[in-house]
């Protein structure tokens, strides 16, 4: 079977996997671009408490070490409501969680389909029980529901968006959910060898790369950035409002 992570070893052979994601230069470019997030540099590498049992669980994250960037943001945004679409196991969820707790403040809701998912699933019972045994319970919670139609009602300060993505799922979220987030929102995908992993191709699924062209006409009140590491992650932040010369 041909590995996930092949047509980013064929792009990047110079960055395998286990070489963390700030390494990289789109790393670089985010914080460039972003300014508003340098402070995401400053809780990088950082040894929180549980990770190792998080890193106990199966996740394409494990491979970059992306739950430091997940880490990171929570860190540095503070939000207070966060959701989560596509759990699995738990990786990325336990990491926000990992981040609310060290924050001392805030709440991520994890929904998934588990047992009703017909692909690689896993049962919400044991997502709950890690999030008991890393004794996380206060800072996250998980539903079994379908993720698309969560936004009902909703509102949210950060967003994070790993549903076996593609370019239907990022045109549903931002239709969605553009007005409902505050403060950003993170979606799994969105580089060039991630259009190309086996299973988008075999599926005919929706490439992303095209479709953030079109999000960043459609949406220009969000910032939109990839950080390139398998198996890539886009980050949109709302622009932050410029002081207009001479305003109060
Ligand atoms: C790639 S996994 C999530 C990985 C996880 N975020 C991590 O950190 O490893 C995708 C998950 O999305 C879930 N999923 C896919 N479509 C869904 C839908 N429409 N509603 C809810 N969950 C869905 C699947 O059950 C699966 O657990």
């Amino acid at each position: 079977m041909r590995s996930l992570r092949e047509p980013f070893d064929r792009a990047r052979p110079d960055f395998p996997a286990g070489t963390p994601f700030w390494l990289d230069r789109s790393f670089d470019s985010l914080m460039r671009g972003f300014p508003w997030l340098a402070g995401v540099r400053s809780h990088l590498s950082s040894e929180y408490e549980g990770r190792a049992q998080i890193y106990d669980v199966q996740s394409s994250y494990k491979d970059h070490v992306y739950d430091q960037f997940f880490y990171a943001l929570i860190r540095t945004l503070k939000p207070a409501t966060c959701i989560e679409l596509g759990v699995f196991q738990g990786f990325s969820l336990l990491a926000c969680a990992a981040a609310l707790r060290d924050n001392d403040f805030g709440r991520v809701e994890g929904v998934d389909l588990f047992e009703a998912y017909p692909h690689r699933r896993e049962c919400m019972a044991n997502v709950r029980r890690r999030i008991e045994s890393t004794g996380l319970e206060r800072w996250a919670g998980v539903v079994a529901a379908d993720a698309l139609g969560r936004h009902e009602g909703r509102e949210a300060d950060y967003l994070h968006v790993d549903l076996s993505n593609d370019g239907d799922i990022y045109r549903h979220v931002f239709a969605h959910w553009a007005a409902r987030v505050k403060g950003v929102i993170v979606l799994e995908g969105g580089s060039a060898a991630r259009d190309r992993v086996e299973w988008m191709v075999a599926h005919g699924r929706a490439p992303i790369v095209p479709c953030i062209k079109e999000i960043r006409e459609a949406y220009p009140e969000w910032s939109i950035a990839v950080l390139e590491p398998y198996p890539s992650i886009t980050v949109a932040t709302r622009r932050p409002v410029q002081a207009s010369p001479g305003a109060r």
